[in-house]
């Protein structure tokens, strides 16, 4: 049976993000995520690792209600946004219109949204660059763009499908340390997708590894902040999880499991599902906000 994405309530009580219950992907016949079972809780960060293929983007689609044709249950919040590898801007639009896209149909006056948008680019660094238009931003800059868009929207839940991936090594240090803030102010429960197993131990609370469509591993970084790459127990995790992810490397692989991992307790939790809920429709290519 094929079902929708379901939302759970906007001040869920629950302290729950998102539940995703054993759920199937298939396309043309292929199994792509076969039988995935994840809670991520509400200001929890999860990273997940996979190798290309694995199944990633397909799952990080349907918790954003980007893909209702999956078997299974899922429950997220209403306010939720998506962040892609490519910033996604509009060109014709300047990037303060681009912040603030789809959101002018929700009753809030001009003023206050405008007003909205330009605190979230203060909050990337970008209040100056309002008015520019898109294509005069670097890569960075444009990424740090989508990023107030996605802010804007006040999301519970942040779903990340590899936001750095196409930034130089500097850009992303600096982008790492920006959406640490940003995670520090607004607690939102984040899922993000990356290659970099470095960028996953340095930021996330907790690691899922994709394998062939199903979890193979899910750990709690249990590393204190800020975390140092040089550390042995940042090294012995990067060394289990290139392991988990198939990567030969010298560095001999630590036993299992390693003393800093812990488990995730498997307590089942039941979050009510409520009626059902779409992506906002109401994305329109006026530039309003002047
Ligand atoms: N709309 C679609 N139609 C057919 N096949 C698809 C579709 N979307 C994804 N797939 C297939 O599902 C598999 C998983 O794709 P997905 O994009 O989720 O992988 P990924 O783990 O995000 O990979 P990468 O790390 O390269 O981004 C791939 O084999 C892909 O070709
Ligand atoms: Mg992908």
């Amino acid at each position: 049976m094929t079902m929708r994405t379901q939302v759970t309530p906007l001040e869920s009580p629950t302290g729950v993000a998102v539940v995703a219950r054993n759920v199937q992907r298939t396309f043309n016949g292929r199994d792509v995520l076969r039988d995935v079972n994840l809670t991520v809780e509400a200001d929890q960060f999860v990273a997940l690792l996979g190798r290309s293929g694995t199944g990633k983007s397909t799952l990080l689609r349907i918790l954003g209600g980007l893909d209702p044709e999956y078997e299974g249950q899922v429950l997220v919040p209403e306010r939720r946004a998506v962040v892609f590898q490519e910033a996604r801007l509009v060109p014709w639009l300047r990037v303060l219109s681009n912040v603030l896209l789809g959101l002018g149909s929700r009753g809030e006056n001009r003023a206050t949204l405008r007003d909205r948008g330009l605190e979230a680019l203060d909050e990337v660094g970008l209040a100056q660059h309002a008015q520019d238009w898109p294509l005069t931003l670097s890569g960075g800059e444009a990424q740090r763009v989508a990023l107030a868009r996605a802010l804007v929207r006040e999301p519970q839940l942040m779903l990340l499908d590899e936001p750095f991936g196409a930034l130089d090594a500097l850009t992303r240090i600096k982008m790492h340390a920006l959406l640490q803030r940003l995670c520090a102010r607004h607690h939102p429960a984040v899922l993000l997708v990356t290659h970099d197993v470095d960028e996953a131990i340095l930021l996330a609370d907790r690691i899922v590894v994709l394998v062939d469509g199903a979890i193979a591993f899910d750990a709690e970084v249990d590393i204190a902040k800020p975390r140092n790459r040089g550390d042995a127990s940042f090294l012995a995790l990067r060394s289990r999880l290139l392991g988990e992810l198939g990567v030969n490397e010298s560095a001999p692989t630590p036993p299992v499991p390693s003393p800093h991992l812990v488990r995730p307790g498997s307590a089942v939790l039941t979050v009510p599902a409520q009626s059902f809920d779409s992506l906002p429709n109401d994305f329109d290519n006026k530039e309003i906000f002047q």
